[in-house]
């Protein structure tokens, strides 16, 4: 067998069109989405990230807003900072790119979020929420997986669903989405013993562990799903993900590549969650009412 390639692009085409026609309604009733997103420091691989999310909010003509302050920044002054953003009606949501320098208590910058602006869905509120019931901000790499298999239609009900991984930004939001979605989850990670055994064993194996190529062709199940959210830089320069995936595509029967496949998908739910912040501000959704959303 030959996997089916998940053109993660290409999906987030489909979803950002909609994003676009809903934010030029809204730019048509006064509001424009607005995202402010602050780096500290000089982390190379997070500065292009950011350059992606602003240049992803101009395209779609939501307002954006890089703040990019030293790595000598301050507790004090992030926090203070992050507050002038919480009382900028032009900000809709507030994106603080972690990791931050380790001088910086990052949950103490989450949680100085509002939670009605917290577009990562990191904040206790936005987690606790997506444990309990629904989340309005589900945390952008986990949701842009569920939103993928959504648009290629792999049903999660039923299936064993196994995690590589125990992040908070993606390993534990990720199960709770499977879970939610019918799934039986197992959740390993590094210190898991006999990998393979569970891997081998999942109809969807998600690798978010951070390592690169870890999971190689003999440890995925024939014709299972393998979706890749590692993103690793080889010393050549290169990107790969967690995923050997020459030797997993021969096995599995749906697969995405590192680049274009999670990636795009991450810039395109921070894009749905800002819009549904602003759509929530111009009293376009029944905050009550609202269950989980495009
Ligand atoms: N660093 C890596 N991924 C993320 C993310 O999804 N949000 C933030 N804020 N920082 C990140």
């Amino acid at each position: 067998m030959t996997a089916k390639i998940i053109d993660g692009k290409a999906i987030s085409e489909f979803f950002r069109a909609e994003y676009k026609l809903r934010t030029d309604r809204l730019v048509a009733k006064g509001t424009r989405p607005g995202l402010a997103v602050v780096i500290v420091g000089e982390d190379p691989a997070s500065q292009v990230y950011v350059r992606n999310k602003a240049k992803a909010c101009e395209a779609l003509g939501m307002h954006s807003e890089v703040h990019a302050l030293p790595a000598a920044t301050t507790q004090g002054e992030l926090t203070a900072f992050v507050e002038r953003l919480n009382a900028d009606a032009a900000i809709h949501g507030i994106l603080v790119q972690l990791p931050l320098p380790k001088a910086i208590d990052d949950r103490a910058v989450i949680e100085t979020i509002h939670p009605d602006k917290d577009v990562d869905g990191f904040a206790y509120a936005n987690m606790g929420a997506l444990v309990i019931d629904e989340s309005h901000y589900p945390p952008c790499t986990p949701w842009g997986v569920m939103k993928m298999l959504e648009h290629e239609g792999i049903a999660v009900e039923g299936k064993h669903v196994v995690i590589v991984g125990r992040s908070n930004i993606v390993g534990k939001p990720q199960a709770m989405l499977m879970l939610k979605a019918g799934g039986t989850v197992t959740v390993c990670h590094s210190k898991t013993p006999d990998l393979k055994r569970f891997t081998r064993d999942a109809d969807i194996l998600v690798a978010a562990v951070g390592r690169a190529r870890m999971i190689t062709g003999d440890m995925v199940k024939p014709g299972a799903v393998v979706i890749d959210v590692g993103i690793n830089r080889l010393p050549d320069g290169k990107l790969c993900g967690d995923v050997d995936f020459e030797s997993a595509k021969a096995v599995a029967s749906a697969i995405t590549p590192v680049p274009g496949g999670v990636g795009p998908m991450t810039i395109t739910m921070l894009l749905g969650n800002t819009l549904r912040a602003a759509e929530r501000v111009a009293g376009l959704r029944d905050s009550a009412a609202e269950t989980m959303l495009a």
